[in-house]
């Protein structure tokens, strides 16, 4: 069966069954609080909530997804990072017993001999949420023997919410041979910003299944990159020697998101979306310098890649030579990074012709400076240590990197995670740099510490800050308690600048320079000679490590949650953005 005719027997299994056909929505989801769309669930968010759908309480669509957490594992069997999501959805219509009923139905019709491969896994409970016994009762009432309905926890068979807050349910998930390919998540609870599980007053079904693995079962392949969604576009790519493979298969995924993710409008950037794009794209030229692919030749493959999947999706076609361009663009960007990284790292260790000596230097610092200061992936060092008969040193790069991460550790791991699409996902730290931190709350309290100087005096100065996904916390000094006016009139002064979208810019100067400019330290920090200062506009300016948003208006909107004493002279405010 081919991917057209999986992704039009799906469909037409589901509108049959009375689901609107809703097409994908873009990569670049509504919903701020998570960075791409990682399921087809996203775009009908609202609607599991209560909000009226546009087109009945039951659809059926194909998403475009992409999960920056499985970047690692691309390479393998069975994981990408861009790959398409088959669902079905009910809001508030119909529940568990449909959803199981009709999933074992359409897959019986399509998966060869699927009674003896299949088996399913249920939720377990845990001390918020009972065991799905109702689940249970219906897999068995298939047919399904019950050594074949494996409990599980909340790790597996718990699902949701993305983001901050949202629906979210147990899930039973049907596996084949042994490989998850559908999840069907039954969403009974709203989960609050504060993780509280709330039932929520509509029931709802969100199912996922990955088309690329579907594939996979019913053309009878051992991986996905020998489907027909791979094996087209991207031949000469898969089929390299076994030292080859990973980096072959590294490189089709990453063309496949790139191309998908420039026409859904992501640019490369060093931040959040741009930045995954800028990583998938340096990967692949690094990836593609390793199995002796030339530039041009990756150039062909992403205009196959295109025409390929532009029988699917039409705005490929039209984005075609944008596309093209802009990847082209970072290419050379990166190129001339690679030019002069190389040529730096040529001088401090020329390549010795002749006889291999084992030469006992570890190289931690000039391999962190090179991923630092000139982007060089991590495999590409070791790969060019190696060459000139380095060793790596593994333990100094990671204690370089944990000095560089405790830098900025005002802005929270866990909202590093959050923000990377809501799913657990791993934190990477061998590409760790201040790029991947969640921003906005970072600047937002930079223009809360100005706004409280303007609003209650120049006595106010920092005396903490931290942040973590859901709010920053700022303490300060300050001799009392502030009113409802002045906490409503800060609010109001930091929303004002926000709506100004004013510029956030950043300038190095010396500490000396920095301080005589008026910008505000933290007297806790022992800065360098060198700093980086940031302004907003004509507003704020702090000596700061950064990152920030690039403008305010980012931001959306700022409030006070909870203004309250910290310890003797300390305030300490409690802001979120919404
Ligand atoms: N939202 C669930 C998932 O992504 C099911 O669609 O797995």
């Amino acid at each position: 069966m081919t991917h057209q005719e999986i992704r039009e027997k799906f469909l037409n299994f589901f509108k049959e069954k009375e689901h609107a056909i809703v097409p994908s929505s873009s990569l670049i989801p509504t919903d701020s609080s998570v960075l791409l769309t990682t399921a087809g669930m996203q775009q009908f968010k609202p609607y599991f909530l209560g909000e009226k759908s546009p087109f009945g309480n039951r659809a059926v669509s194909i998403q475009k997804s992409f999960r920056t957490s499985d970047i690692e594992s691309v390479g393998d069997e069975s994981h990408l990072t861009f790959f398409e999501m088959l669902g079905n959805f009910s809001f508030g219509d119909y529940f568990k017993r449909e959803a199981i009923e009709w999933a074992n139905e359409f897959l019986k019709l399509v998966v060869k001999d699927y009674k003896n491969r299949m088996h399913v896994t249920v939720f377990e409970g845990n001390d918020n949420v009972p065991f799905d016994q109702e689940s249970y009762e219906i897999w068995k009432s298939l047919g399904v023997p019950e050594e074949k309905i494996l409990k599980r926890g909340r790790e597996d068979n718990f699902w949701g919410p993305t983001g901050n807050e949202g629906p979210c349910g147990p899930n039973t998930e049907i596996y084949i041979d042994g490989l998850e390919i559908w999840n069907l998540v039954f969403n009974e609870y709203f989960c609050s910003r504060d993780k509280k599980l709330i039932l929520l007053k509509q029931k709802g079904v969100d199912t996922g299944m990955g088309l690329e693995r579907l594939a996979m079962i019913l053309q009878a392949k051992e991986n996905i990159f020998e489907t027909d969604l791979f094996a087209a576009p991207f031949e000469i790519l898969l089929n390299r020697p076994e030292n080859q493979q990973r980096s072959g298969r590294i490189i089709a995924d990453h063309i496949r998101g790139s191309i998908f993710l420039l026409s859904d409008g992501v640019r490369s950037s060093n931040k959040e979306a741009g930045y995954v794009l800028r990583r998938l794209i340096r990967r692949i030229l690094v990836h593609a310098k390793k199995i002796f692919i030339p530039q041009e030749l990756i150039f062909d493959l992403i205009g196959k890649a295109i025409d390929f999947y532009s029988s699917v999706y039409e705005d490929l076609e039209k984005n075609k030579k944008l596309i093209l361009e802009f990847f082209k663009e970072e290419a050379d960007k990166f190129n001339l990074t690679l030019e002069k990284g190389l040529k730096e790292f040529d001088k401090r260790y020329p390549l010795k012709l002749g006889k291999r000596v084992q030469i006992e230097k570890k190289i931690g610092q000039d391999a962190f400076d090179l991923h630092q200061t000139y982007g060089f992936p991590l495999e590409l060092i070791k790969e060019l240590l190696n060459e000139r008969f380095y060793q790596f040193d593994e333990d100094e790069f990671k204690k370089k990197i944990e000095e560089e991460f405790k830098k900025h550790q005002e802005i929270s791991r866990a909202g590093v995670e959050k923000k990377f699409g809501g799913h657990g996902l791993s934190f990477d730290r061998d590409n760790l740099s201040p790029e991947f931190h969640n921003v906005k709350l970072h600047t937002a309290t930079h223009l809360l510490h100005q706004a409280l100087r303007q609003i209650l005096g120049t006595e106010v100065k920092q005396m903490g800050s931290d942040i973590t996904p859901e709010r920053l916390r700022f303490d300060f000094s300050f001799s009392r308690k502030l009113t409802e006016e002045e906490k409503r009139k800060v609010e109001d002064l930091v929303n004002q600048k926000i709506q100004e979208n004013l510029d956030v810019k950043k300038e190095e100067m010396s500490f000396e320079e920095a301080q005589k400019s008026g910008a505000l330290a933290f007297f806790k920090e022992k800065y360098p000679k060198q700093v980086s200062v940031y302004s907003i506009n004509g507003f704020s300016k702090e000596i700061c490590n950064g990152p920030h948003a690039e403008k305010t208006s980012l931001l959306g909107h700022f409030k006070i949650i909870k203004e309250e004493s910290s310890s003797a002279g300390v305030r300490r405010i409690r802001a979120i953005l919404e």
